[in-house]
């Protein structure tokens, strides 16, 4: 018995092939190109992730020896808004992507009209242009004639991973699930339907709209061209809901947190949507059989970017995994500090238009304390969650641990620092495909391949725990100066 995980991310297309006892059989990958036409803008062409996502399917299969197939699951870049022709398949637009800030007037508008708490106590997200909606009705508004075809019905939205269902099933499922609803502004979480009210005040058409699913559940089957048969897509969530449920954070209480482009932090609340007042945002974290199980989520849009930036950008290093020997090199007299507000600021500042800025600077600052800065202000952005997320679920105390995944886990300074900063230990698992894998289980539990959410947790194994050594003192006072660093980009 052998599922196939499909991975649309920001930066690629990834696909694996699990066991049933979900071992990797085999995997492939491509990047594809991201376009940015105007500062703060970011768009990906639909063509683009449809064919990186099937190329890398039959490749994965084909590395895999060709075995059959007996169910997909689909974990994808949450957010970003496609629309296309319900007759012709053909996108209106390029893919806006969540990191694309082009609505941000349009949000500040909404907020200065007093919508916010609205919003946020029915679809438990802010008035912020990361997330679907006000990128749906830029896209009406700005294609000549679109907003009057979705309103008769010709236009289809999707996030990704309905445009996907969509595209693998020759258009005869416009579907998703609701993890990925609960991303796009236009979902009442509590209600588990679409929102009326969002729609209306969002502007757009309920026509466009797909069915939301559970996140195990049947989603269509593939056109039986693409893989020599038809294939049931069973399981489906947005990447960190995957991450969550392939940590196995299946408890209340249970946190994990994700370091790729960004960082995103998911804290298990169980059945109780609870309501942020650190401004964090009120998600799915997965829903099996009808049950929404809950989660709060801190987003930060910068992480593992940054060491993009310190190779592309800054060209510091060739490849990323040289930042950690030169950090190691840091002169540990210079304390740098490296806000990286690239893209604004996501939780729990919210501040779209903050740009990033370097504090410390001395005439012995060289790549080495630049390496380290990067690494630690992922540190210090995840301590910023961690702290909200203490205040807002009381269940997290002092004795809380942090499972962490993704490619930046692979650096021991980091995950050290993170320990040391937030005062927690931080457990990294052996297996570090745990996106995927969250997906690969949603499918397999629907098929009857996999078992159920608690014997999938006893497989979870650790590979490292790291324990805090940082003093208190020191801890409060690195962490007091970042704060102030945060402040300044604020102000400016
Ligand atoms: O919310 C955005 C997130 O889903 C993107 O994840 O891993 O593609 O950067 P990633």
């Amino acid at each position: 018995m052998t599922i196939l995980a499909m991975d649309q991310g920001t930066t690629s297309s990834r696909a694996l092939v699990f066991s049933d006892d979900l071992q990797v059989q085999a995997s492939a990958q491509q990047e594809f190109e991201q376009h940015f036409p105007r500062s703060g803008w970011v768009e990906h062409d639909a063509d683009d992730i449809w064919t990186t996502s099937a190329a890398t399917a039959r490749g994965a299969i084909e590395k895999a020896g060709n075995p059959r197939i007996d169910a997909i699951g689909i974990t994808n870049q949450r957010e970003t808004v496609l629309i296309w022709d319900r007759k012709t398949g053909k996108p209106i637009y390029r893919a806006i992507v969540w990191q694309d800030r082009r609505t941000a007037d349009l949000c500040d508008r909404l907020k200065d009209e007093g919508h916010e708490d609205a919003v946020r106590s029915v679809t438990g997200l802010l008035l912020d242009p990361y997330f679907s909606a006000t990128k749906i009705a830029w896209m009406l508004d700005k294609v000549e004639g679109a907003r009057a075809r979705a309103e008769a019905g010709e236009l289809a939205f999707g996030t990704v991973d309905c445009f996907l269902i969509w595209k693998l099933t020759g258009g005869r499922s416009h579907v998703t699930d609701a993890t990925n609803a609960s991303r796009t502004l236009l979902y009442d979480i509590r209600k588990g339907d679409w929102s009326d009210d969002m729609c209306r005040l969002f502007n757009v058409p309920r026509a466009i709209l797909p069915d939301v699913l559970d996140s195990a559940a049947e989603f269509g089957t593939t056109r039986a061209d693409l893989f020599g048969r038809e294939i049931p897509i069973l399981g489906v969530a947005g990447d960190q809901q995957a991450a969550t449920v392939g940590q196995a954070c299946f408890d209340p209480g249970m946190m994990k947190s994700t370091y790729g482009t960004g960082c995103f932090a998911l804290l298990n609340t169980g059945e109780q949507a609870v309501t942020s007042e650190n401004r964090l945002l009120t998600t799915i974290a997965y829903q099996l059989d009808g049950k929404p199980v809950y989660a709060l989520e801190g987003s930060i849009f910068i992480a593992g970017a940054v060491v993009q930036w310190l190779r592309d950008g800054l060209k510091l290093i060739r490849e990323a995994k040289e930042t950690q020997s030169l950090s190691e090199q840091a002169d540990d007299s210079q304390q740098i500090i490296m806000v990286p507000a690239f893209t604004g600021l996501g939780a729990p500042h919210w501040n779209p238009r903050a740009r990033g800025a370097v504090f410390g600077l001395t005439r012995n600052t060289g790549p080495a304390e630049f390496a380290r800065a990067a690494l630690e202000s992922v540190g210090f952005q995840t301590r910023d969650l961690w702290h909200a997320m203490a205040a807002d679920w009381r269940g997290t105390g002092d004795a809380a641990v942090l499972r962490v995944d993704g490619g930046m886990t692979a650096s021991e300074p980091a995950m050290q620092f993170l320990a040391d900063i937030l005062g927690a230990p931080v457990d990294r698992p052996v297996n570090t495909e745990t996106t995927a894998q969250g997906a690969a289980w949603l499918a397999g539990f629907r098929a009857d391949l996999c078992p159920g959410p608690q014997e999938y947790a006893k497989a979870w194994r650790l590979d490292r725990r790291f324990e805090p050594q940082m003093s208190g003192t020191e801890r409060d006072r690195r962490y007091s100066a970042w704060q102030r660093a945060v402040q300044a980009v604020m102000a400016v």
